[in-house]
């Protein structure tokens, strides 16, 4: 059974944000009640994040509130407020991975990557997220970087993934 998959992904690549390409970028929903969630959606694949300065343009598009965009934006955990690292890290808290050291291996991994939950690496490479279970407990502690799950990690198994996972955004860039 594999369970610890050595497979290095290419980091996401977003754009740069532009409050320019943003307003284009959600032009197409401009009379569309009911879409801001989409249009949100939309613009965090775009940059990775919902920057601050497009909340007066929605606001404007949709004929709501600042206010009413923030609270939206707050409300769905999913939409990210800042710039995010080129790899999203999420560490499994939950019962099962808990039972097999999550605890322990989450304070190495911030050690390790001198961050907290909801914070970014000061290279710019590595978000770092809670999670609460990712289905696969049965290999627990699981992280998962991106879309891939990483079964049985242990701190010397992390560190020599994101070490990977550095050069190669080192190496992409
Ligand atoms: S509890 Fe961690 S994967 Fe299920």
């Amino acid at each position: 059974m594999a369970t610890f998959m050595m497979q290095l992904e290419n980091p996401v690549k977003y754009r740069d944000f532009t409050l320019e390409m943003a307003t284009e970028v959600v032009e197409e929903f401009r009379n569309q009640a009911g879409t801001l969630l989409v249009a949100l959606h939309k613009l965090q694949a775009i940059f990775g994040y919902v920057d601050e300065a497009a909340m007066p343009m929605l606001a404007k598009l949709y004929n709501i509130s600042r206010a009413e965009v923030h609270g939206v934006t707050s409300f769905y955990h999913d939409f990210k407020r800042s710039k995010q690292g080129r790899y999203t890290i999420k560490v499994c808290q939950a019962e099962s991975c808990q039972a097999m050291g999550s605890a322990q291996l989450t304070t190495a991994i911030k050690a390790q990557l001198g961050c907290d939950f909801h914070e970014t690496t000061a290279d710019g490479n590595f978000s770092l997220e809670p999670v609460y279970c990712l289905g696969n407990c049965a290999c627990s502690p699981n992280i998962m970087v991106d879309k891939q799950t990483y079964g049985r990690v242990s701190t010397a198994s992390f560190k020599a993934l994101t070490k990977g996972l550095a050069s190669k955004a080192a190496g992409a860039q």
